[in-house]
Parts: structure tokens; sequence; C-alpha cells
């Protein structure tokens, strides 16, 4: 006897996935308590990059002692590139009841924000390896190629995103064949970033831990622990980012078209 339900979900193909009435095409089930789960998590990394950088590191400072001065670089790289990248791209999904013209005004905002942050983080890390004595050389790690390589493509997307939705703004269809590619690039970037950061807590736990790494010591395992909780973070924010009956739809008072 033949399993009904069982074999019809197995001959649904993803265009009678979407028409079916069942599968709420714009549901936002599952929304908010994955983005509560999302916040925390974000939260949580910045503690603990404060924690392993403030305590662990020996704290802040700045050119007068550059090896304090590196400390700035993963803290502020993470609340920048990592944890208000992810608020800024999840903008018009966490705040539908604002008008579209004010989101796009913040969702640029909070980016051209993050470039800044990440200017500040450059300059300390520069800073650490070109003031120490003897000067120690810059751009050879895998981590750095990459993680330069993300920041050049986000502020590329930041200018694209301006002159294509901003200013000047370009025609509807340009508009519209622009917005797969913006998205696809604002996704990706933040996965380099993710990516950078797992490759920079690594580096930096092999180059300060160096044989202790092994022996399981405390700030080896706060480090592990951070790029675990960065992995959860990313996984959920590409995640909320991407799922389509997540995405917000036009409201009677924004202007006409959804790519705009
Ligand atoms: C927890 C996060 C991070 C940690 C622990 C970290 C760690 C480090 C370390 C140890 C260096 C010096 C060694 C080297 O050049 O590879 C460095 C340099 C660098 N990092 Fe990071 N990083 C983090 C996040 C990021 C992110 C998110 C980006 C960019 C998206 C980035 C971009 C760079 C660049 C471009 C350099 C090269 C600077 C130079 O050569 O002087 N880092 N980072
Ligand atoms: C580095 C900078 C930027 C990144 C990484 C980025 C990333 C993204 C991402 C991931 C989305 C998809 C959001 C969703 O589906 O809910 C998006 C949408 C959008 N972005 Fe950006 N963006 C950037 C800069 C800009 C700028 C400067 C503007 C100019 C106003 C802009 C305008 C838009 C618009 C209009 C949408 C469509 C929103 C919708 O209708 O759902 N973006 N962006």
């Amino acid at each position: 006897m033949s399993n009904y339900p069982y074999e019809y979900a197995r001959c649904l193909d993803m265009e009678q996935i979407r028409e079916s009435p069942q599968t709420h095409a714009h549901s936002m089930e599952g929304f908010f308590p994955l983005l509560s789960l999302t916040e925390g998590c974000g939260a949580l990394i910045i503690i603990l990059v404060a924690v392993w950088t403030g305590h662990y590191r020996n704290g802040f400072s700045w050119t007068h002692d550059p090896k304090l001065e590196f400390n700035w670089h993963p803290l502020l790289m993470t609340i920048g590139m990592v944890f208000l990248y992810a608020n800024a791209m999840l903008i018009y999904r966490t705040q539908r009841d604002v008008r579209k013209r004010r989101l796009k005004l913040i969702h640029a905002g909070i980016m051209l924000f993050i470039v800044l942050l990440t200017v500040i983080a450059l300059v300390a890390v520069f800073d650490s390896h070109n003031l120490v004595i003897p000067p120690q050389p810059n751009m050879y790690s895998l981590h750095s190629w990459i993680g330069m390589t993300t920041v050049i493509l986000f502020c590329c997307q930041w200018l694209t995103g301006c002159i294509t939705f901003l200013f000047p703004g370009l025609q509807t269809p340009l508009r519209i064949s622009y917005m797969p590619i913006h998205v696809y690039f604002g996704v990706g970037a933040f996965v380099g970033a993710i990516i950078s950061c797992l490759l920079g807590l690594n580096e930096k736990a092999i180059f300060a831990l160096g044989e202790n790494y092994s022996a399981f010591v405390g700030e080896g395992m706060l480090i592990n622990f951070i790029g675990l909780l960065l992995i959860i973070f990313g996984g959920l924010s590409v995640y909320l980012v991407t799922q389509e009956r997540y995405r917000r739809l036009p409201r009677a008072e924004d202007e006409v078209l959804l790519s705009d």
C-alpha cells in the first residue's frame, strides 16, 4: 500500500512547494526567536572578545605601546565587520514598520560607520607591525589577504549601493537587475569577514600561546569558543537574510518598487 503523504512530498518540486498554500510564502514564523538567538550570540561574542583582549592580552593603548594597540584590531573588527554588519543587512527585515526611504539611509549609514571602525582597526594592526623594533612585515598571511579582499569588496559594495539606490539613483530596470548582485556580494563579504576572524583568531592563538595552546590553557579555549560562536552567529545571520518568506513586503506608503 502506498504511503500517500510521503509519496506526495517526494513528488513536489520547488515550484509546487512555493505555490502550496500550506507553505505560508511570507510567514514570519520563527523569525523573532531566531533573531533573539542571533543577537544573543552577537552580544556574547563582543563581550568575550573584550574579555580576551582586555584581560588576557593586557588591554588597550595607542601608538606608544604597539603591542596593546593591536588589541583594538580584533575588538573593532568584531563590533563592526561582524555584529553591526549583520544588523545592517537585516535592518529591512527587523524594522518592518519604518518607511523604506528611512531604512535605506539607516542601512547605508551603518555600513559607512563600519568603514570608519574598519579603518581604525586596520591602522591599529599596521601600527602594531610598523612601530615595533625591529618592524614586522605586513600583508604576508592568508588572514590578511582574505581580510583585505573583504574590506575592498565591502567598500565597492557601499559605493555601488549608494550610486544605484540612493544618489544619483539608477533607472528602475538597472536597479532591478543589480539587486541580486547587491545581495549576493553583500552576503559574500559578510562570510569573508567571518572567515577572516576565524583565521585571525587561530593565527593569534598560535603566535601568542605557542606550545601552551596544546596544553588546553584557558586563553586558548576562550579563543576556540569565540570561533565556534562566530560560526553560529554567521550561520544564523545568513539564514535570516536569505529566507524569501522573511523578506519585507512593500507597504502602501513605500516607494512603488520592491527594488527601490
Ligand atoms: C577576531 C578577529 C581578528 C583577529 C584575532 C585578527 C588578528 C590579526 C593578526 C594577528 C594580524 C597580524 C598578522 C597578519 O598580518 O596576519 C592581523 C592583520 C590583519 N587583519 Fe586581522 N584579525 C581579526 C579580524 C579581521 C577582520 C574581520 C579583517 C577584515 C575583514 C581583518 C583584516 C586584517 C588585515 C588586512 C591585516 C593585515 C595588516 C598588516 O599586514 O599589517 N582582520 N589580524
Ligand atoms: C557595504 C555596504 C552594503 C552591504 C554589505 C549591503 C548588503 C545588503 C544585503 C545583504 C541586502 C539584502 C537585505 C534583505 O534581503 O533583507 C541589501 C538590500 C538592500 N540594500 Fe544594501 N548593502 C550595502 C550598501 C547599500 C547602500 C549604500 C545602499 C543605498 C541605499 C543599499 C541599498 C539597499 C536596498 C535598497 C536593498 C533592498 C531592500 C529590500 O527591498 O528588501 N545598500 N543590502
